[in-house]
């Protein structure tokens, strides 16, 4: 099994609207790749355009399992109009509010890859309550308040199997560095404390934790 993207795969990447680096794809390619061997889905939360979506869809497609992704798709709060990661043509002009389903429908399309993804629209804590699987990879890069990165890890870092993955993006142990809060470093700080997960790789704000043990929740943390 492949653990980095073909060219193609990574054009796509590459093209798509978002804001994961290269290097950082790599690694959740790699994550990915490893989790599905272990033949359960794969699991992001945060889809937005798609563009973290193409290498999950196609990791899933070599491992002959299926990517899930999770996003309201109206946008978190710093891609709202007058933040700074807000982008107008993510707005549906009829509604005026942010739409990104058109543009990660058109992303997955264009990268041969909607037949290994489905897109579960809504919002994440919604959809984990009616949840009862195991993954093989949760990848947390959803809203980054500490409100939803924490709703985020509970509700999906316990559908985690044993030896499977939870990735956690946008993790900034110092406050010099981050740009949307530091609520991701704060539930990888829990992950880690809970004695569920051990860490195994760090690359760029990406952090890849492998599930070790129980007791996902351990104490809330700062
Ligand atoms: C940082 S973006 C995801 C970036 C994407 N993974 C990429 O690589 O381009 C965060 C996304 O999380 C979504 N989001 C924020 N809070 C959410 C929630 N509570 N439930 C579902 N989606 C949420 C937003 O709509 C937004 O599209």
């Amino acid at each position: 099994m492949p653990t980095a993207p073909g060219p193609d795969v990574l054009a796509a990447f590459e093209a798509a609207k978002g804001f994961m680096p290269v290097d950082e794809g790599l690694a959740l390619y790699a994550a990915a790749a490893e989790a599905g061997r272990l033949g359960l889905p794969l699991l992001e939360i945060g889809t937005y355009c798609g563009r973290s979506t193409v290498l999950l869809a196609d990791a899933a497609r070599a491992a002959g399992v299926t990517a899930l992704t999770v996003d309201h798709h109206r946008g978190s709060e710093e891609q709202q109009p007058g933040w700074d990661y807000h982008d107008p043509e993510t707005v549906d002009p009829e509604l005026g509010l942010m739409d990104t389903l058109p543009t990660f429908r058109r992303t997955l399309h264009r990268a041969g890859l909607e037949d290994h993804v489905v897109a579960l629209v809504g919002r994440s804590p919604r959809v984990a309550a009616l949840w009862s699987s195991p993954l093989a990879l949760v990848f947390v890069d959803g809203g980054h308040t500490d409100e939803h990165a924490t709703a985020d890890y509970e509700g999906w870092a316990p559908h985690v199997a044993e030896g499977g993955l939870l990735v956690i993006h946008d993790v900034f142990p110092d406050p010099v560095d981050e740009f949307t809060g530091q609520a991701p470093y704060r539930v990888y700080l829990r992950a880690v404390a809970s004695g569920a997960f051990s860490e195994v790789s760090a690359t760029g704000s990406l952090r890849v934790l492998r599930r070790t043990g129980a007791g996902v929740r351990g104490p809330a943390l700062g």
